[in-house]
Order: C-alpha cells, then sequence, then structure tokens
C-alpha cells in the first residue's frame, strides 16, 4: 500500500489503494445519494417509532400510530359483513322470484347459496349436487317435487317426509306386494312394463303390464310415466332414477318402496339462506 498522494492526470487525491497500477481515486460521495442515504436513517427511526417494529418477548412495539395487521384484516371483515348483511336484509324481503330477476342480487344470492350448500347439502346430494343412488341429482331438469325458484325454495323450507316440519311435502307409494295389493305375476308383469318405460334391460312392453299399470300406476306416475311433482312422483320413462334403475330395484319398488327424506331447512338456517340456496339450485341448470 502506498501513501495517498495526488492522482496526475486528474488532480484528484487519491485513497492510497492501488490495484494493478490503477489507483483508486477519494472522489466525495455525491450529494443525492448522501441526502437520501440520510433520509432514509431518519425514516427508519421515525417509522419504527410510528409503528409497530422492535420485537419483544411477546409481540412488538405498538408503536404510536397503533396500525395492527391484525386490526386491519378485522376491520375489512366488518366492511365486508356490513355490506353483506344489506344485501341479506334485500333478499330476506323479497320474493324469491323477485331475487332471480334482479341481476345483483341474484349473483350474491348464487354466491351464498354456493356456500350454504357446502356446508349442509352436499353430504347427501354431493359435492357438484350430482346427487348419487337415493339422492337426485340438482342438476338435471328432472324434478321430483317442481324445478320452478318458488316450488325448490318450498322443498328446501319444509322438506320432503320430515315429520318435525308440518309443511313438509308428503306422499307415499303404495306397497303392492307387501300389502298384496298385486299379485306375484302382475307385479312381475307391470314391473316389466315400467322397465320397458325407463329403457332399461329387461324391460318388456306387454298389454297386460300396461293396463296394469293403467289402473295401479298412473293416477300418481301419469299415464306415460311422466311423473307428477304434486306428489313427488319421479317420471318412469326416461333412465333418470333415485331408487330403481334396473328390473330387479323396480320390482323391489313396486313390492315394498323406498321412499326419500330430507330434512327440512327453514327454521334451521332461517329464511334469507334458504331463499340464497333456492337462487342457487335453481341455477345449476335445471332451474324452470
Ligand atoms: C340427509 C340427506 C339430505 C340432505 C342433507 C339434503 N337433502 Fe335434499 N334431498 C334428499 C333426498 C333423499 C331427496 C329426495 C326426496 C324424495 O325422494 O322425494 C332430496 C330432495 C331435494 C330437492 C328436490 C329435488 C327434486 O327433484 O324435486 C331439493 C331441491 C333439495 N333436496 C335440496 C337440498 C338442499 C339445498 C340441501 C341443503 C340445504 C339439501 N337438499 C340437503 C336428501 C337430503
Ligand atoms: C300413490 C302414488 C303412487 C302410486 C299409485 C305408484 N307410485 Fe311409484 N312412486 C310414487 C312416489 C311418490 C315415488 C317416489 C318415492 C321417493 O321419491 O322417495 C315413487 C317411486 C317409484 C319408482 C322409483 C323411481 C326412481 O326414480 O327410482 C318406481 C320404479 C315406481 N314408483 C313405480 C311404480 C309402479 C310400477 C307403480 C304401479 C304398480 C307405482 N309406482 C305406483 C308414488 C306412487
Amino acid at each position: 500500500m502506498s501513501e495517498s498522494d495526488i492522482d496526475e492526470i486528474s488532480g484528484v487525491e487519491t485513497t492510497g489503494h492501488e490495484w494493478d497500477g490503477i489507483k483508486e481515486l477519494n472522489n466525495p460521495l455525491p450529494r443525492w445519494w448522501l441526502w437520501t442515504f440520510y433520509t432514509c436513517i431518519v425514516w427508519a427511526f421515525g417509522y419504527m417509532i410510528a409503528m409497530p417494529a422492535i420485537p419483544l418477548f411477546k409481540g412488538a412495539t405498538p408503536g404510536l400510530l397503533g396500525y395492527s395487521s391484525r386490526g386491519d384484516v378485522a376491520n375489512k371483515i366488518a366492511e365486508a359483513k356490513a355490506g353483506q348483511a344489506v344485501f341479506v336484509e334485500k333478499i330476506a324481503a323479497m320474493d324469491v322470484v323477485d331475487i332471480v330477476a334482479d341481476e345483483e342480487l341474484s349473483r350474491f344470492a348464487r354466491a351464498g347459496g354456493n356456500a350454504a350448500f357446502k356446508v349442509n347439502c352436499v353430504q347427501c346430494h354431493g359435492s357438484g349436487a350430482q346427487g348419487s343412488l337415493g339422492f337426485p341429482n340438482l342438476n338435471d331438469d328432472e324434478w321430483l317435487w317442481g324445478g320452478t325458484v318458488d316450488e325448490i325454495y318450498a322443498t328446501i323450507s319444509h322438506g320432503i317426509r320430515y315429520e318435525a316440519d308440518l309443511d313438509s311435502r308428503f306422499s307415499e307409494m303404495s306397497a303392492f306386494g307387501a300389502d298384496e295389493l298385486l299379485s306375484r305375476e302382475e307385479i312381475s308383469l307391470v314391473a316389466r312394463y315400467a322397465t320397458f318405460l325407463g329403457g332399461f334391460e329387461g324391460g318388456e312392453e306387454t298389454t297386460e303390464g300396461h293396463e296394469i299399470f293403467l289402473d295401479n300406476c298412473s293416477a300418481c306416475h301419469g299415464e306415460t310415466g311422466e311423473g307428477d311433482i304434486y306428489i313427488g312422483a319421479p317420471a318412469l320413462n326416461n333412465a333418470i332414477f333415485q331408487f330403481a334403475g334396473s328390473l330387479e330395484a323396480i320390482t323391489n319398488q313396486v313390492n315394498s318402496p323406498q321412499h326419500g327424506v330430507m330434512p327440512a331447512w327453514g327454521t334451521k338456517l332461517g329464511d334469507a339462506t334458504v331463499k340464497q340456496l333456492a337462487v342457487y339450485v335453481h341455477s345449476l341448470g335445471g332451474g324452470q
């Protein structure tokens, strides 16, 4: 290391550092740089005093401004809730049909209904409302109890065959075998006829089967097996089924029928939530 001296070419003092004959000039730092540097230091001290900054054993110094990111989140949630409350109040006061007609409200209701569906309905109807054996698919336009938003609302509010709710939807298919309303022979014929209507394997269209159907089944399921939403009698003239999708299962259903039970949600979840659920289910694709 040589002693500091004056560089001949620039006339600037050197720091005395030299590498392979190249010397470092001792120019002062640029002013703008220095001022930025000092400002940053001052800012940092100010920040440490104003905001939570210095770690303690538990938490940190609170800072003079009292800011907390937790409090910030709590405020935002409170704001969002207040915003939602306005919608929920409107929904509670309105008819479901009018909610569907109002674009903004129905968008809100669909989102709320979707969330409530995930919590309360998926265990029976499936995560995509696709249903499974014994539990109807809610995406298709095949409805046991009707697919208008009003009808869906009534179904969800009061449930189906749910005895604790006096307004629950209720109907019962006769037990043709167990109660000996039809002979085994007749049951076999009509079951094969119904299997034919659904287009399942093993079906057979016979005059006798057709007649037994008209005499015993059509009052509920319709003359052509089109079903009846007023008593929740499913259509039998398509391949969509809840319990019985084969000759064997249809024979069992005629012998001693199975019935689906769905809880009533009106008092449990509250009217505004049930309305949102109705709007959501109605929007799934099968709404009428
Ligand atoms: C414990 C099981 C269960 C739960 C939970 C359940 N459901 Fe159901 N749901 C059923 C059954 C079973 C049926 C068919 C009843 C029948 O056979 O008539 C049904 C029928 C329906 C229907 C009528 C379908 C039609 O074709 O008319 C709608 C709408 C419906 N459920 C919506 C819901 C909603 C919304 C929820 C959540 C709030 C829900 N369900 C929760 C079992 C359930
Ligand atoms: C009193 C009305 C009534 C009569 C009469 C009746 N059913 Fe039903 N049937 C129903 C109802 C209601 C259901 C739906 C049960 C449920 O959803 O839980 C049903 C369900 C069925 C199912 C199951 C459909 C599916 O989607 O899984 C079949 C099959 C069926 N009926 C066939 C018949 C046949 C065949 C006859 C005549 C021998 C008959 N029913 C007579 C009311 C009736």
